[in-house]
């Protein structure tokens, strides 16, 4: 009988490149998403590409009731992977009460059905938000936690403390946080990918919009910062290679191959890359010119993170393989592929 996993989130975009990692390890997976940032047709594609559709419940985590409802019919869920989550830097600096309240009494609500029906695993999906601008590059697990530039960046900071305080207090649960760095590409089918819903906040979407026409010129924000072209540094991981690493998280627990009940990982490429560099590169692998212009700096940004990778590399005996040329023509298969363009 495989092994039942819940993923929270999985229709959205990492969430759902997670779901297909999971089917395709032999993992039994149940969706909960209440659709409020994705389509239900990512399941169609899903099934496409895996040949096995996931079950579905469409409602919202913060609901404790229907939360702690679903929880007791479904105690034999093995482990959660909890991607649900409100997620847009700037609406949070708008209303962040929206997203203190939907992102911390989700995790809550997972934490007491998890208690209560004996659910012992989670895989929390966290960023590298939580460092905001490290005095030290690359950064390790490590690396202090600075105040988050956002309300969004601070859910994430305070989820994970909840989640410690949680395993501390009842040590029959173990977690893991991933800390993301940049999530970028698509998988190789075209079929599932990160699909903005309005304009796009992050860098991919927006050049892939521009690319195919519905963006009319891609903006950098700024072109003043200490590194060597000026431009922002990230640290862009391939969306596949970072699903890979939550059924890597999942067997861990699973198995009993945690060293503690709470463990931290970071994950990303460990090659930090500038925002021109990204854009030079989307061209030179597309044979796409971009329309852009350098303007002013986005307020909250930070000039450069990048990730140390070693401690994920040798204790998850995960590494991020996929090149930058492979990512970015993947997204831009994907935004071809939305858009019929040929
Ligand atoms: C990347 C770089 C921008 C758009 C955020 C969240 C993080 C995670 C990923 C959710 C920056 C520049 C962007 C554009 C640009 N989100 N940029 N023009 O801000 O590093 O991280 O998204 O989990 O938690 O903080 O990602 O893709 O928005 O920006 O020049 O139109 O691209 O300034 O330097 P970011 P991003």
């Amino acid at each position: 009988m495989a092994q039942k996993i819940l993923v929270t989130g999985g229709t959205g975009y990492i969430g759902s490149h997670t779901v297909v990692e999971l089917q395709e390890t032999g993992f039994d997976v149940i969706v909960v998403d209440d659709l409020s940032n994705s389509r239900i047709k990512v399941l169609d594609n899903i099934t496409k590409i895996t040949g096995t559709r996931p079950a579905f419940e469409k409602f919202n985590l913060a609901d404790q009731i229907k939360t702690l409802d679903f929880l007791s019919h479904h105690n034999d869920i093995s482990a959660i992977i909890h991607f649900a989550a409100s997620k847009a830097v700037g609406e949070s600096v708008e209303i962040p009460v929206k997203y203190y309240r939907n992102n911390l009494n989700s995790l809550m609500n997972l934490l007491d059905g998890m208690k209560n029906y004996n659910i012992p695993n989670i895989v929390f999906s966290s960023s590298c938000t939580v460092y905001g601008q490290p005095n030290h590059l690359p950064v390790t697990e490590n690396t202090p936690r600075k105040d988050a530039e956002s309300p969004y960046g601070n859910t994430k900071r305070v989820c994970e403390d909840i989640l410690n305080d949680t395993i501390t207090a009842y040590p029959q649960l173990k977690g893991i946080a991933l800390r993301y760095f940049n999530p970028i590409g698509a998988h190789h089918s075209a079929l599932i990918g990160e699909l903005p819903i309005g304009i796009p906040g992050n860098l991919i979407p927006f050049i892939t919009q521009t690319a195919a026409g519905i963006r009319d010129e891609l903006k950098v924000f700024g072109d003043d910062y200490n590194t060597p072209d000026g431009s922002a540094i990230r640290d862009y991981i391939n969306v596949v290679d970072l699903a890979k690493a939550h059924v890597v998280a999942i067997r861990r627990l699973l198995e009993g191959n945690n060293k503690s009940g709470y463990e931290i990982f970071n994950l990303g490429t460990g090659k930090g890359l500038s925002v021109l560099e990204i854009v030079n590169g989307f061209e030179k692998v597309t044979g796409v010119k971009l329309n852009y212009k350098i303007v002013d700096r986005r307020a909250g940004d930070i000039e450069k993170i990048w990730a140390d990778t070693t401690y994920a590399n040798n204790e998850l005996g995960w590494q991020a393989i996929k090149s930058l040329e492979e990512t970015l023509l993947s997204a831009w298969n994907w935004e071809k592929n939305i858009r019929n363009i040929k």
